[in-house]
């Protein structure tokens, strides 16, 4: 499963970039603001950064302007995926994008038929917000899963981008559902690797090797 890390802030994106562990990155407007700076300036100097695919959102609602302004990002970097809303007007405009050879994240998804929709027009990658799902007393899991379903049954190249994660069994459930990616925000991405044991097993290590005297 590819990681992405959910944020603007370029100090994170650094920092996980380096690690070797980040395929791409998503952004939106919320994220955006978090981050103090223009996006367009914020998003070429993390496109520069990072290899991977890097998600910027269109803010217009309507068919036209989001061709408008999609096809602005794109004009960014090579590596930019322009971000639309799941809506009719984002589907009809992912299409044509498509169509254009832009890449594409559909966002805001929040059912398995809207994300058949966004796979039928091409989509390069679907987002089904899990967390928000979950939000609502419904399992935000079982999207990931009955969307894999349907895409492996008609063979639907769109991946499946998990998002709005906000824990680490999310990113394990995510794994094990099939998920293409996880968009995942710093605060989470950082836990996955600690364990209470490992911390507890290597102080008992350090504290054994203190008393053998021996340097390596
Ligand atoms: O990628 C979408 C994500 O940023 C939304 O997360 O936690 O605001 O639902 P959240």
């Amino acid at each position: 499963m590819k990681f992405f890390i959910d944020t603007a802030d370029v100090d994170d994106i650094r920092y996980w970039n380096e690690t070797g562990l980040l395929d791409g990155v998503t952004t939106n407007p919320s994220l955006i603001l978090k981050s103090g700076r223009d996006i367009k300036e914020v998003l070429a100097e993390i496109c520069e950064m990072v290899e991977g695919d890097v998600s910027g959102e269109v803010a217009a609602t309507d068919y036209d302007t989001m061709l408008t302004e999609g096809r602005k990002l794109a004009e960014i970097a090579d590596n930019i995926v322009i971000k639309l809303p799941t809506t009719m007007d984002g589907v009809r405009a992912c299409k044509v994008l498509t169509d254009d050879g832009f890449k594409t994240n559909m966002t805001l998804c929040f059912s398995a038929t809207q994300a058949l929709m966004c796979a039928k027009v091409g989509a390069t990658y679907v987002s089904p917000f899990i967390g928000r799902v979950d939000d609502m007393g419904v399992d935000g899991m079982e999207l990931i899963e009955d969307i894999r379903t349907i895409f492996d049954n008609y063979g639907y190249e769109t991946e499946i981008l998990a998002a709005s994660i906000r824990t680490m069994n999310h990113v394990k459930d995510c794994a094990i559902a099939g998920a293409d990616v996880a968009t995942i925000p710093p605060s989470t991405i950082e836990k996955l690797i600690r364990h209470p044991l490992t911390d507890k097993g290597l102080e008992a290590f350090l504290a054994d090797w203190e008393k053998t005297g021996q340097t390596i």
